[in-house]
């Protein structure tokens, strides 16, 4: 069967994504708009957390509401163009604990090598969201959810913002169990492994760097 992919298709995720594949945007408003758009899809992806009702008392009277259960929820940052959602993400999951994911490509076999990982304690505890701009080959998404599952966390969901019928299939080849979820799914990618027609190079426009 294959695994899940969640559309996220609110008009102010689709308004905020078009502003932002525009060339003419610049690096600082292109920052803005994925911390803003980053909250909305938090927004979704949480929709399914577990909650579990503790007692307050409210200046009125003592009830019982919810919260959010278990071990706080781990965001999984896949360096370095992650740290964009990831940076959203926090405004509206504050507590929550992060990891961080080193991957680069090997430019001739387009193949993820890993330089860098620290994910918190008690993974098997928590809730794993894991973030990255563009599911493009899914070649570092795959080599990232297979780490990641050795610390067997409890679920694990993938954020991003562009994706392709590629990247989805290469990433849901070996990881049907992890949903996505996405503000679009683009048509292709080119010869060079960019998502058509896509927004560029997250990282380069997110930092500044080219
Ligand atoms: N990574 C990017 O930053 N952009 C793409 O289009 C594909 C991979």
């Amino acid at each position: 069967m294959p695994g899940k992919v969640h559309v996220i298709d609110h008009p102010l995720v689709q308004h905020k994504l078009t502003l932002m594949r525009s060339k003419e945007t610049s690096t600082s408003t292109f920052r803005n708009l994925l911390r803003e758009i980053s909250m909305l899809l938090a927004y979704e992806v949480c929709r399914d957390l577990p909650t579990t009702k503790i007692k307050i008392d409210t200046p009125i009277a003592t009830t019982y509401a919810p919260v959010l259960d278990g071990k706080k929820t781990v965001l999984i940052s896949i360096l370095r163009a992650g740290n964009g959602i990831l940076d959203g993400m926090l405004d509206i999951l504050p507590s929550a604990r992060v990891g961080h994911i080193g991957l680069y490509r090997d430019p001739k076999t387009l193949v993820a090598v890993e330089y860098y990982y620290k994910v918190p304690d008690n993974m098997g505890d928590r809730d794993a969201i894991v973030v990255d701009p563009m599911l493009a080959t899914g070649n570092s998404a795959v080599a990232a959810i297979d780490r990641l599952k050795e610390s067997g966390p409890r679920s694990i969901k993938f954020v991003c913002l562009l994706t392709c019928p590629e990247g989805i299939r290469v990433f849901h080849a070996t990881h049907p169990d992890v949903p996505i979820y996405t503000a679009a799914v683009d048509d292709a990618l080119n010869e060079k492994s960019y998502i058509v027609p896509g927004l560029g190079d997250a990282g380069d426009r997110l930092f500044g760097t080219k």
